[in-house]
């Protein structure tokens, strides 16, 4: 089962999670991060901009994969995820640019863009620690309901939902690109600790349905549960429509000390 932690606010969530993430950079300083657009990890890499200036932590061997693209936006688009991950990520975390990389959503070449993408993880050894977020429709990275829970990385076609919730971040919800390439369930699978967050009220029936429902492509998150290590870390509101809520508290006061996240 993956491990649910409620705490208390969003930073809280951050301050777990950097601390996971500098462990694993003291034990692997070319440890491969797996990472994630949206408001979700916003608070993980504030935290983490802090932990590395304070202490002075190495981060230039550093890699990074991103989950997802726009497919279609024009080059250095301000929200694309390419340039989201430069502003919220390489640039405050001080990152090495060249050794992060988002998927190609330039439509010239975009038939192999997948599989170029799938190759470049496998060389860099895998993703050691992949941050998630999770969509309304249930959605992780871009896999909309339906997304095979073997898939790899591929154009999809986002639902009207995701490009109505990702309309405040363009001038119209025209303008949300209709397709998108993003990593697959599989590839996500495959990364060796999956960190899940989710907050507010609205995240609340999708998480609950990933961690207590039937495993199933209808509830892409739910593939979480076919993963050896899984943190999910969620606030109050989040975690109100759990049913074994009590168990979890339970289990997180009871956490043995040598054990991290
Ligand atoms: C987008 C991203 C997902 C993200 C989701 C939730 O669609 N592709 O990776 O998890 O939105 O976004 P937010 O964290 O802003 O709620």
């Amino acid at each position: 089962m993956a491990e649910i932690v409620i705490v208390p606010g969003e930073a809280e969530a951050g301050d777990l999670v950097a601390d996971a993430i500098v462990d694993l950079i003291h034990r692997k300083p070319d440890a491969v991060l797996g990472l994630a657009t949206g408001s979700t990890p916003l608070p993980i890499y504030r935290a983490l901009a802090q932990r590395i200036r304070d202490e002075s932590v190495d981060v230039r061997g550093v890699r990074g994969f991103a989950l997802d693209e726009y497919v279609g936006l024009p080059a250095g688009h301000p929200e694309s995820y390419r340039a989201v991950i430069r502003r919220e990520v390489v640039e405050p975390l001080g990152l090495t640019p060249e050794l992060v990389r988002v998927p190609n959503g330039d439509p010239a070449g975009i038939e192999h863009a997948g599989a170029d993408y799938e190759a470049a993880i496998v060389a860099a050894g895998g993703v050691d620690l992949q941050i998630l977020g999770i969509g309304r429709t249930g959605h992780i990275g871009f896999n909309e309901p339906g997304s095979s829970l073997a898939s790899l990385t591929r154009v999809k076609t986002l639902t009207e939902a995701t490009r109505l919730d990702n309309a405040r971040f363009f001038d119209s919800p025209d303008d949300v690109p209709m397709h998108c390439i993003t990593q697959g369930i599989g590839t996500i699978l495959r990364a060796r600790h999956l960190v899940l967050l989710a907050f507010g009220e609205a995240k609340a029936d999708a998480i609950a349905a990933a961690v207590e429902g039937a495993v199933s492509a209808a509830q892409p998150g739910s593939a979480i549960q076919l993963h050896p290590h899984v943190t999910v870390l969620v606030d109050e509101a989040a975690a109100s429509k759990f049913e074994n809520l009590a168990y979890y508290r339970h289990a997180w006061a009871n956490k043995p000390a040598w054990q991290g996240i």
